[in-house]
């Protein structure tokens, strides 16, 4: 993204400076030719309308050449593509921890492959911090309570500085980090160093069991709640006829405030977890879910055969 912001903003800059030339020439040749040695009588003028109007219309155009270059880098920005490699990140006061879907983990250090899209999904567990990476021309608030997500394509490897862009305390300007750009093959040993872990989805899966998730949810049609094979991703009836998209956030809704979202044809009769899963917990449980709508990844999450979308209770 860092050669569109740059050349955005250098546009900014090169409309600002020529502006500001213009106003400052104008305002010094005015001021000599139309002195008042030169102009003893002054002359009263009527307002011109082709004035006004060439005036307001082309800073207006202008504004508008700003406002759509922006919005359309805003969009990239906003929608993480497709396939993207997913890293979960979760801030405290004052560290960044790291969580490969591969399950490794890692603190105030990111390392990832050079030439893919990676998406982060960040959240907080106290107060509001912000990740920031100059060199990618990427920031965004990481927030408690919910996720929030960015992502880059890392086109050169190296190191590079990770800072955290919002007051959160006293040792904010010591939350920071470095994103490690690496070749693919130097990523693969770098995965491998840290030995066999299992991946965030079988961490899920376990806590899914462990916390009796499973007793309700699920593979077959006949649980309590909803079966969550292939919900990731797709449009989700809800009980007050509302439709939401089952995405990262909506997954971590119904774990910590399950009476927000009534799955249509379902009862509120599910607890919440709020306070019983960390953030941590809370990503792979997320990771988890995601799994079961990844046909590929079917053995590892032992996703059930798809079924039917409308069934109901
Ligand atoms: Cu975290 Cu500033």
């Amino acid at each position: 993204m860092a050669a569109q912001v740059d050349g955005l903003y250098f546009f900014l800059v090169a409309v600002s400076a020529f502006f500001t030339l213009l106003i400052f020439l104008t305002v010094f040749i005015f001021a000599v030719k139309y002195r008042q040695e030169a102009h003893p009588n002054p002359e009263h003028i009527e307002g011109s309308l082709p004035l006004e109007l060439t005036w307001t219309l082309i800073p207006l155009g202008i504004c508008m050449i700003f406002f759509a270059w922006g919005a359309l880098i805003y969009f990239q920005e906003a929608r993480p593509p497709r396939g993207s490699m997913e890293v979960y990140a979760v801030a405290k006061q004052w560290m960044w921890k790291f969580e490969h879907e591969s399950g490794q983990r890692e603190i105030n250090a990111l390392h990832i492959p050079v030439g893919r899209d990676i998406k982060m999904i960040m959240s907080s567990q106290d107060v509001i911090h912000s990740f920031y990476v100059p060199a990618f021309r990427i920031k965004a608030d990481v927030l408690p309570g919910r996720y929030t997500s960015t992502w880059f394509h890392p086109t050169k490897t190296g190191t590079y500085h990770l800072f955290c862009a919002e007051y959160c305390g006293t040792q904010h300007s010591g939350m920071i980090g470095e994103v490690v750009v690496m070749t693919p093959a130097a990523y693969q040993s770098w995965l491998a160093s840290g030995g066999a872990t299992p991946t965030m989805a079988a961490n899920g899966k376990e806590l899914f069991t462990q916390l009796g998730c499973a007793t309700c949810h699920r593979a077959d049609t006949q649980g309590r709640g909803p079966t969550l094979a292939g919900v990731f991703g797709k449009p989700v009836q809800l009980e007050d006829g509302r439709t939401v998209m089952a995405d990262e956030n909506y997954i971590r809704e119904s774990i910590l405030n399950p009476q927000a979202k009534i799955v249509a044809g379902f009862k509120p009769i599910m607890p919440t977890f709020q306070g019983q899963v960390t953030e941590e917990s809370l990503g792979a449980l997320v990771s988890y879910v995601k799994s079961l709508s990844q046909p590929q990844q079917k053995a590892e999450g032992g996703a059930p055969q798809p079924i039917a979308a409308n069934e109901s209770n």
